[in-house]
């Protein structure tokens, strides 16, 4: 799919990058936590002391080594794990990122591992993302849901907001188009029935949201 506007050549969000580069990163060891194949991690390496990039996909780990080694990045390593099941202290991390892979299990582990004054930021999918498709990601975070979990994890919120895109279509043809990339999983999950049933309605929108965050323990 094509990059949104706004959004760097990996697709990371540039106001999330700037909440990040703000931190003294090069004094910090970062855990990335859902990392794929590594985006964020491969973006933070050259600025962080150290950054530790984990997925449950062993796939996505190898091709994200492979990157690493390819970019000379001695500090960044990846390892297969469940960041919703394990204890992140091994990982001895001082910042805890995790770029659109985030539950209410990853914000207790972060809140877990990290001292007061450390900061864990994420960006999640809104509840507005794909709206059009009549269905949330049950991974998906609106603003009342994440303010409340990160107040009951002990963290302070210093920064919050929604990265919202309408994209707006002349034709069914052109918005079925702007969705190409997606029909399969779409179709999979039963949104895109749903996708062309409110296009078929008159409807003519395509809405991308993201919620950025930035959190520091108390
Ligand atoms: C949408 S991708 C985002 C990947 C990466 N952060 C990025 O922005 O390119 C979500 C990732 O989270 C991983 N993931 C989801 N649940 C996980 C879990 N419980 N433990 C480890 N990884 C998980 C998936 O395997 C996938 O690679």
């Amino acid at each position: 799919m094509a990059l949104s506007p706004g959004e760097t050549s990996e697709g990371l969000s540039p106001p999330f990058l700037e909440l990040l580069r703000a931190e003294p990163l090069g004094q910090l060891t970062v855990l990335d936590v859902g990392t794929g194949t590594g985006r964020l991690a491969l973006a933070l390496g050259p600025l962080c002391r150290a950054v530790v990039g984990v997925d449950r996909e062993a796939r996505a780990i190898d091709d994200a080594r492979k990157r690493a080694a390819a970019a000379g990045l001695a500090n960044v390593r990846f390892v297969v794990g469940d960041v919703e099941v394990e204890d992140y202290a091994p990982f001895k991390p001082e910042m805890v990122v995790a770029h659109l892979c985030m539950s209410d299990a990853i914000a207790e582990r972060a809140a877990r591992v990290l001292g007061p004054g450390q900061v864990f930021a994420f960006v999640a999918f809104h509840t507005d993302q794909w709206k059009e498709t009549g269905r949330p990601s049950r991974f998906s975070y609106g603003e009342v849901r994440a303010k409340r979990l990160l107040k009951r994890c002990g963290f302070t919120i210093e920064h919050l907001e929604v990265e919202r895109e309408v994209a707006t279509f002349e034709s069914v043809e052109q918005a079925l188009a702007a969705a190409v990339a997606l029909r399969e999983q779409w179709k999979a999950d039963g949104r895109w029935v749903r996708y062309v049933k409110f296009l078929e309605e008159g409807g003519r929108t395509l809405t991308r949201a993201r919620l950025v965050v930035k959190a520091r323990k108390k």
